[in-house]
């Protein structure tokens, strides 16, 4: 299975992602999450995405190309993978294609969470995710049983540096314009799947399934 899930910030694609890599035991593919661990190891990749990071930009197409190209030819990505953030540009899905070509795969589908502004907002500012797993929490939508520690791994949860309503809101602005072109891109490729990312998290994780499984 070869996935991408695609969305605006705080539509759920992590959330979904964690839930898949469960159920299927295929790696979640999060660029996100990969520059966020660069920023930590202070690499110099990481210095420098940490810039545009923290300003709710783009890191440049370049670098994450090179890092997913690098990941999906890892003996764990054979199977299947789910991408989570990454293409986000028009030449970053040209990339995706032009490797996936190289490894002789196909994407199945693409799958993009279809949530209202508003709420987007609302659940990114009240995220908190694990320092040590990485599991993500909401404070009113998906709350650990202990406030500020996981329920997985009992280490601390934190806020993203750039889940501040100003960063949000460029982060929103940059996916309008570079990101949501790659909707009509995936459908005129015949791959794109849409899905109510408004409904509960479970729910989303139901029609998610449902799409998989026609497939
Ligand atoms: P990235 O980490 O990819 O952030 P993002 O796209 O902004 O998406 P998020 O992780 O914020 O949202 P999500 O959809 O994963 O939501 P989640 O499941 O956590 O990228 C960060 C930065 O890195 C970028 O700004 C850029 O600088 C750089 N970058 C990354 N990839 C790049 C690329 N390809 N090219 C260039 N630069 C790149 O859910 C959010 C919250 O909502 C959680 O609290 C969750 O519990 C809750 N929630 C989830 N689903 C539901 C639901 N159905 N109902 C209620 N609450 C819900
Ligand atoms: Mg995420
Ligand atoms: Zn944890």
């Amino acid at each position: 299975m070869k996935l991408i899930l695609l969305g605006p910030p705080g539509a759920g694609k992590g959330t979904q992602a964690a839930q898949l890599v469960e159920r299927f035991a295929i790696p979640q593919v999060s660029t996100g999450d990969m520059l966020r661990a660069a920023v930590r190891e202070q690499t110099p990749m990481g210095l420098k995405a940490k810039e545009f990071m923290d300003k709710g930009a783009l890191v440049t197409d370049e670098v994450v190309i090179g890092i997913v190209r690098e990941r999906l030819q890892q003996s764990d990505c054979g199977p299947g993978f789910i991408l989570d953030g990454f293409p986000r540009t028009v030449p970053q899905a040209d990339a995706l294609k032009a490797t996936l070509s190289e490894l002789g795969k196909n994407l199945d589908a693409v799958v993009s969470l279809q949530v209202e502004t508003d709420a987007l907002v609302e659940r990114l500012v009240g995220r908190r995710s694990c320092r040590s797993c990485g599991r993500g929490f909401h404070v009113n939508f998906d709350p650990p049983a202990k406030a500020g520690i996981c329920d997985s791994c009992g280490a601390e949860l934190f806020q993203r540096d750039d889940d501040q309503e100003v960063t949000i809101r460029n982060r929103m602005e940059v996916y309008h314009q570079q990101t949501a072109p790659l909707e009509d891109y995936y459908r005129q490729a015949g791959l794109l799947k849409t899905v109510d990312g408004m409904a509960p998290i479970a729910e989303v994780q139901q029609q998610v399934l449902g799409i998989l499984q026609a497939l």
